[in-house]
């Protein structure tokens, strides 16, 4: 097999010819042949201004170089996309296809024997292991780590579930101008990605019980020491795993699969990452259950007491033990055999864990924050191929509700109507969105989180019964039902809803159903038009998308990858 510089010549009908032209560029950069000559680990670097849960990477890209030369390796770092949630127009997710292309294509066409592949924020880490599995030359992940807390007056704040929670008290009018401006310049204090349990802290966990980075690389914060002498070591690592030709489809099981999504249940975790951890998974062959998920969550209780389903925040997960504390208690659930990047199995990983006395942000399934997972795959004649509900951050009462729907047909929509004085709506309806799905925003915009009405949050009015085919950030809470599948924009159920059913959320039997008979479904749909296509679709990557793009319950990615 070709390594080094040799590998994935450039086509000049003369390999020889390319071999040198190759080398003769690259010695433009200082470089000796001893240097060349070495494995070469190739290093993401997703360094940007616009990318405040990357702003280490410079400092990781030094660690991690330096790990891979300890050990004999050459490193090459090399730029790919950067996604940060607040600055990708429409949405995130409507990238991260693009990135998982990009990441692939680079690691594939430029020489590396191995890559480390330096995620974080939201959508960078299913990019990157996407990419990953498509290369499948040998690979690990090291995440940017999670920033650490804010205060504001005297109270612990967390990007972003405070950032959700204090904009409500805005707009219910609880916090002034002003205070608002100033927890503005609190919630993300330092450089790293939210440390609540978002879909971020969710990916990096899932990533380390998937197997794909050493052991307790996944809560470690952003600042600390220990993430740059993590990423030595995973530098390190990398030069070992090329002569132990550790490929991820070796790492990415079944099992690993498995042992990620019992950690998503027990953390209490994003419901983005069953989307992301379906697409990666698919990219290898391997097809992931909606309703065996749901089965794990039955018996998996949430352990974690992180925010949105609980009170701590990452570094309060790291300081008790890391990912590896929750893991030691989810053993009867974990496939323990499962090979990991470190070369050990997650069981032998495990084992060398640190043990924390007295600590009390992972609990034992004795005493868990709740007995069954954090979240529940929802069916009926909403949502045939399934929905989903982060039930752990959900207002109990509301878990079993039946209510008048009240309809918005579009993000535009809402933005214009939610507030609106006049707007009939009373506390017990369900307020429903509509075109917001993959194809329908598009991108599938983080819009589940519907606004409570102004008028109904300024009487006092916390959380509502809010369904949608969107999706909704990591960061929140509420009692939200989304990923409804399949979604409204190609004439799915949801289509059909009109203000006045009524329909009913019923969590414990897992059922959401639109009290409609289907002889007036099958009249409404009779009658249903088609919403008119997007601005621009006709070309470029939005023609791409929206011609490719799967949905839900088949991870969003393309239908050709
Ligand atoms: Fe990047 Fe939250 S915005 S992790």
């Amino acid at each position: 097999m070709k390594r080094g510089m040799r590998k994935g010549l450039t086509s000049y009908g003369d390999e020889a010819f390319s071999l040198y032209l190759r080398r003769a560029f690259i010695k433009a950069m200082g470089y000796s042949d001893d240097a060349l000559a070495r494995p070469i680990i190739g290093i993401t670097n997703t360094s940007s201004d616009y990318n405040a849960c990357h702003g280490n990477v410079p400092k990781l890209i030094e660690a991690i170089s330096r790990g891979v030369m300890l050990a004999g390796g050459l490193p090459m770092a090399f730029p790919t996309i950067s996604i940060h949630e607040s600055f990708a127009h429409p949405t995130s997710m409507f990238l991260r296809n693009l990135m998982a292309i990009d990441t692939e294509e680079m690691v594939r066409a430029q020489p590396m024997d191995a890559v480390v592949l330096i995620g974080g924020c939201d959508k960078t880490v299913p990019a990157q292991l996407m990419a990953a599995a498509s290369a499948n030359i040998p690979a690990l992940m090291v995440v940017t780590g999670p920033m650490m807390t804010g205060f504001y007056q005297g109270e612990r704040l967390g990007a972003c579930t405070d950032c959700r929670r204090l904009w409500g008290m805005y707009r219910a009018g609880e916090l002034s101008d002003e205070a608002i401006d100033e927890v503005t310049g609190r919630l993300a204090p330092t450089t790293g990605t939210c440390m609540v349990m978002g879909t971020a802290s969710t990916m990096a966990c899932m990533t380390e019980a998937l197997g794909m980075m050493l052991p307790g690389g996944a809560t470690i914060p952003a600042v600390h020491a220990d993430r740059l002498r993590f990423a030595e070591r995973s530098g390190e690592r990398a030069v070992a795993m090329v002569e132990e030709d550790l490929k991820p489809s070796d790492i990415m099981t079944e099992s690993g699969f498995q042992n990620a999504l019992v950690t998503l249940q027990a953390i209490g975790g994003s419901t983005n990452a069953l989307i992301h951890i379906t697409a990666v998974a698919r990219r290898l062959g391997i097809e992931l259950s909606l309703d065996a998920f749901d089965d794990i969550g039955r018996k998996v209780p949430v352990l974690v007491d992180l925010k949105p389903s609980g009170d701590h925040y990452m570094e309060h997960l790291h300081e008790a033990g890391g990912l590896n504390a929750v893991l030691r208690e989810l053993t009867p659930h974990l496939s323990l055999d499962a090979p990991t990047v470190s070369g050990a199995t997650l069981g032998e990983n495990i084992a060398t864990g640190e043990i924390v006395a007295g600590q009390t942000v992972v609990r034992t399934p004795d005493a868990p924050i709740q007995g069954q997972g954090g979240l529940a795959v929802l069916r009926g004649n909403l949502a045939p191929r399934g929905a989903l509900i982060k039930h752990s951050a959900a207002t109990p009462e509301l878990l079993t509700h039946t209510g008048r729907a009240v309809v918005f047909d579009s993000l535009a929509d809402l933005a214009q109507r939610i507030d609106d004085p006049d707007l009939d709506v009373a506390p017990d309806d369900v307020l429903v969105l509509r075109n917001a799905g993959p194809k329908g925003a598009p991108g599938m915009p983080e819009a589940g989180y519907i606004p409570i009405p102004k008028k109904l949050a300024t009487a006092g009015v916390k959380d509502m019964v809010r369904l949608s085919d969107a999706r909704m950030s990591g960061t929140a809470f509420g009692t939200i039902v989304l990923h409804i599948t399949p979604e409204s924009y190609g004439g799915g159920p949801l289509s059909l809803v009109r203000t006045g059913d009524t329909i009913t959320l019923d969590t414990p039997a897992r059922t959401l159903t639109l009290n409609v008979s289907e002889e007036e479904l099958e009249q409404r749909r009779s009658t249903w038009e088609p919403p008119p296509p997007h601005p621009g679709a006709e070309r470029g990557y939005l023609k791409l998308y929206l011609d490719s793009v799967e949905q839900a319950d088949r991870g969003c990615d393309f239908d050709f990858m």
